[in-house]
């Protein structure tokens, strides 16, 4: 039976691949992509999922999700604009009207919904901040239980963070909300910065694909090559696939090497945003950490393995 995913994104470069990895992967049925604010406003990563839908011609509804953090009160710290372009994609020019209209319920209904309508067979795989999910869970929080898994691309380990030393940018965007997603009773898998960091994709590797691939992947191509000069600090003319690998799991976990143990999300302060784990069997204590439900998080990965099968599914 193929997994059925809703795709919670905020595209943001990355996540265009994610996305057509889903699409394209034979054992996945994308049933819905909601949009949540992070790379960009609510109304452009909106409007990116609509973009992309209509590319590449994606059955999946898109539903409009949350352009405020879980907390109300929190103050907004801007787009990241140097990473995803003004457009969220990379600066193509992305035109303001797709002509498709997104679905008429908000991002957390349609969560809802969607997985009381399939209960015990939904994965979500949340690559954005974690506010839809948390508003899904805050509306009816027995969908923790109906829910097969949800895989997050968040946090950041045993690594330091990419927004602060401290934090990753989809759990620094909206702490409460991470916070609210790990102290409930549904298995979580993350994906943080400990196994993204270790996937590099050359410049050279997509290119090939494009050269391979239709139009779906060289427009791919073309969204990547800002996100790909901004990464130059980090990577050799390359990029990190983050939200990819989140993506992966779903169909190919034994990539990946876990640990288990409560999680939770410094709210304030300088490490604003940091995730901690606390693993299965840690003596000492007590702590806040102790009887909360115990989560996986990702501490290895095979990059070669994760980047084969990208290429293989998007380039066939
Ligand atoms: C995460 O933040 C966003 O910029 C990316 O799309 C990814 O989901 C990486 O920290
Ligand atoms: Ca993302």
């Amino acid at each position: 039976m193929k997994h059925k995913v809703i795709f919670d994104t905020d595209p943001g470069v990355d996540d265009a691949m994610a996305l057509l990895f889903l699409h394209k992967h034979p054992e996945i049925d994308l049933v819905g992509i909601t949009s949540v604010f992070g790379n960009a406003s609510i109304e452009t990563t909106t409007r990116n999922a609509l973009y992309l839908k209509r590319e590449w011609g994606i059955p999946a509804p898109v539903a409009r999700g949350a352009n405020e953090t879980f907390d109300p009160s929190r103050p907004h710290a801007g787009w990241p604009t140097f990473v995803h372009g003004d457009d969220g994609l990379g600066n193509i020019g992305v035109p303001d009207d797709i002509g498709l209209e997104p679905d008429p319920r908000p991002a957390h209904r349609f969560i809802i919904e969607t997985v009381r309508a399939n209960p015990g067979e939904v994965t979500i795989v949340a690559v954005g901040r974690m506010t839809n999910l948390a508003n899904a869970l805050k509306e009816d929080p027995e969908i923790a239980g109906l829910v097969k898994q949800v895989v997050i691309m968040g946090g950041a380990f045993d690594v330091p963070g990419n927004v602060t030393p401290a934090a990753e940018a989809n759990i620094h965007g909206d702490p409460e909300a991470a916070d609210h997603v790990f102290l409930a009773p549904w298995k979580i898998v993350v994906a943080g910065l400990d196994v993204t960091h270790q996937t590099h994709m050359k410049r050279g590797f997509l290119d090939d694909m494009a050269a391979r691939g239709g139009a779906d992947v060289k427009l791919l191509q073309k969204v990547s090559d800002f996100y790909i000069k901004f990464y130059a600090h980090a990577v050799e003319d390359g990029m990190l696939v983050h939200d990819s690998c989140a993506c992966v799991y779903v169909v190919a976990p034994e990539l990946f090497e876990l640990r288990s143990g409560a999680v939770r999300v410094v709210c304030g302060g300088i490490a604003d945003g940091q995730t901690i784990q606390k693993p299965d069997g840690m003596q000492f204590g007590p702590s806040e950490w102790d009887g909360k439900p115990s989560h996986a998080v990702m501490v290895g990965v095979q990059p070669d393995k994760v980047l084969g099968l990208l290429s293989r599914t998007l380039a066939p």
